[in-house]
């Protein structure tokens, strides 16, 4: 099995925290690689093909005790892992590889770099077992990563009311969203040249423009 890592140019992944904006900036992002004349495969983690997004609802639950289904257990942090990477596997040979292999770019709602936040910073699990995890089970990284950077009580300010029922991770305190938040930053000043970070706390006209710029800069630097 190899356990070597391929950093992909055309795979770009989009990051940050609770409400951050991922989901709304990924249209400018889509937007500027299309403009360039690139197609372009928008996804999401955890899921991205049937069977991940079957795994994503297990993982992530609700906390609906009234549906009786046994989503109300508790979830080991080290299932969580293993399940957020069962997907992840999934996802890079059913939709990312076959995309990027026919000339695609590929662009994703979060990627490994959140299991090493949520995960790692936020859920106290070893680092070095997610890196081992990385290498043999997604052997993938993005050439570009976007880090919608936000204070975490905007960006959960932003999200309340959105669901009647609160999965796994939106029940958790602000005391892990802050860890969360802060191992994003930590990754992103450790690999300058893969990150970008992008003040999120803008409107989102001002955030989608920064994401655009910042994709056409890179691309320039690339050719
Ligand atoms: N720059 C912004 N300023 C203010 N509100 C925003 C901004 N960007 C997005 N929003 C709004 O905030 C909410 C969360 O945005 P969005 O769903 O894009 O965030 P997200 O990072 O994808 O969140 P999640 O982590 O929950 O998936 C939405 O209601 C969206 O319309
Ligand atoms: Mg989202």
């Amino acid at each position: 099995m190899s356990a070597a890592i391929l950093t992909h140019p055309r795979f770009i992944s989009l990051e940050g925290g609770e409400g951050a904006g991922k989901s709304t900036a990924i249209a400018s992002l889509r937007d500027a690689l299309q403009r360039r004349g690139h197609e372009v495969v928008l996804t999401r983690e955890p899921g991205g093909t049937p069977l991940a997004e079957r795994i994503r609802e297990l993982m992530l639950g609700h906390r609906d005790a009234l549906r009786g289904d046994g989503e109300d257990e508790p979830l080991a942090a080290e299932a969580e892992l293993l399940l957020v990477f069962a997907a992840r596997a999934q996802h890079v040979r059913q939709v990312i590889r076959p995309a990027l292999q026919r000339g695609a770019f590929v662009v994703s709602d979060r990627f490994t770099d959140s299991s090493y936040a949520y995960q790692g910073d936020g859920r106290g699990l070893d680092p070095a077992w997610i890196a081992e995890l990385e290498r043999r089970a997604v052997g993938l990284r993005p050439g570009l990563t976007l880090l919608l950077d936000l204070d975490v009580r905007e960006g959960r300010a932003r999200t309340s009311g959105r669901d009647l029922w609160p999965d796994r991770i939106e029940s958790e305190q602000d005391d892990f969203f802050e860890r969360v938040r802060a191992g994003f930053r930590r990754r992103a000043a450790a690999e300058p040249e893969r990150f970008r970070v992008i003040d999120a706390s803008r409107p989102p006209r001002e955030v989608g423009e920064a994401v655009a710029a910042t994709v056409h800069a890179w691309l320039d630097s690339q050719s």
